[in-house]
């Protein structure tokens, strides 16, 4: 599951790529025909953005690329690639002297080149919005393809995958706060501000098991904060009997779901209806905001990023901007990891210096096994 996004790219790479050979097989057949030369050459530019662009994500999500590739100017320089690009279609398709087979493959070099300066200067935390945004440019790839056979369940397939595409882009964008036109000129990933000046630091303190297992017995609402180590460490079955215990001594559970917390879209809701988490429990993160400040416990298991609050307060964080689970506004704040290493966006979170939080360090299968044999004995 943790692997999906890697798998989701490279399929989606195909995809793209499938469209683009589509596109230069079919050309000597077409390439009298305006509009099928039109369609032809516009699904060979989508076709090979989302090809190289994605195998460009695969390379990031699996750690080969972990650091955001910036050259110069890159937002001028993309821009001046797709303008070339459109202008090389038009040509190909008004002037007859450019309809040629060699202005094909330069329009397919570019094509490629912009996938790659495309994707290569996104930051980490953005990664999610170009996964999906390179999925709807495979569907529109995809459905000049089938415009061009004249083949319509080709076509469907193609609007639908490049509709829905679209449409999780925009939800994605307004969960990361990020707007669509940064995200389409590459603008996106806050550039310099990839640098991590946060303020964290200062002490952090430990909690036992068995101070835990108290303070939520005792307790009268307690949410549960699901991240991405809940996923690696396979703790859902685990979780939802920490919850059943609780729930069975009259406190009352809860899990607030950020929209981009895990590694997909969706992550934490797959991942707790494997373990048949009822979803009226699980509640959005604008929904469950305003509950922060009545509930005594926030458990935040192998989650940081979404509850870093340098997402409001650093503008130089890399994900200032980013809607947060406002934890910080519970009575008691519980954090379970390993360690104190970075998430997924590398940087450090004050959260867990703030005096309300607590630190339950260790594999989150573990520390929950612990915690639920700690509440059977009381
Ligand atoms: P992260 O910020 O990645 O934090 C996960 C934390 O889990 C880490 O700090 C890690 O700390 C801990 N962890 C790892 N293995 C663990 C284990 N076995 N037991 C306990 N803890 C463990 O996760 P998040 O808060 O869920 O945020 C998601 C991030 O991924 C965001 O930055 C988001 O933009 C990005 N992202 C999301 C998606 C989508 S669409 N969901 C897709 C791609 C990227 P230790 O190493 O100290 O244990």
């Amino acid at each position: 599951m943790t692997k999906m996004p890697e798998l989701v790219s490279l399929f989606n790479g195909m995809g793209g790529a499938c469209a683009a050979l589509i596109s230069l097989v079919e050309y000597p057949h077409y390439a009298d025909n305006k509009l099928s030369l039109l369609t032809i050459a516009l699904g060979l530019l989508i076709g090979s953005i989302s090809f190289s662009g994605s195998i460009i994500a695969y390379l990031k999500l699996n750690g080969t690329l972990n650091k955001p590739i910036r050259l110069p100017s890159y937002n001028i320089l993309n821009a001046v690639l797709v303008l070339v690009c459109f202008g090389l279609i038009l040509g190909m398709v008004f002037v007859p002297a450019l309809n040629n087979q060699a202005m094909l493959l330069v329009l397919l070099t570019l094509s490629l080149l912009y996938g790659v300066l495309f994707v290569l200067p996104i930051g980490g935390a953005d990664m999610p919005v170009v996964i999906s945004l390179l999925n709807s440019f495979t569907g529109v790839a995809a459905a000049f393809g089938g415009f061009l056979y004249n083949n319509q369940v080709m076509l469907t397939g193609g609007i639908l995958v490049g509709s829905a595409g679209t449409l999780l882009t925009i939800v994605m964008c307004r969960a990361m706060n990020r707007p669509l036109f940064n995200v389409v000129f590459g603008a996106f990933g806050g550039g310099a501000a990839a640098v991590d000046n946060s303020t964290a630091g200062g002490s952090v303190k430990d909690i036992s098991t068995a101070d835990l297992a108290t303070l939520m017995f005792y307790s009268k609402k307690v949410v549960i904060v699901p991240g991405y180590g809940l996923a690696v460490a396979q703790a859902q079955q685990i979780i939802r009997e920490l919850e059943n215990i609780l729930e069975a001594n009259g406190v009352e559970v809860k899990y607030a779901i950020h929209p981009v917390a895990g590694r997909m879209p969706g992550h934490m809701n797959v991942l707790l209806a494997e373990s048949n988490v009822p979803y009226e429990k699980l509640v959005e993160m604008d929904e469950i905001n305003p509950e922060f400040p009545s509930t005594d416990v926030v458990f935040v298991v192998g989650a940081n990023d979404v509850v870093n609050p340098a997402a409001k307060t650093n503008p130089a964080s890399p994900i200032y901007g980013m809607p947060i689970l406002d934890v910080e506004q519970a009575a008691h704040i519980v954090v379970n990891k390993r360690s104190m290493n970075a998430g997924y966006a590398g940087i450090d979170n004050e959260l867990f210096y703030n005096p309300k939080t607590s630190m339950l360090f260790g594999d989150a299968k573990k520390a929950l096994t612990d915690l639920v044999n700690e509440l059977k004995q009381m």
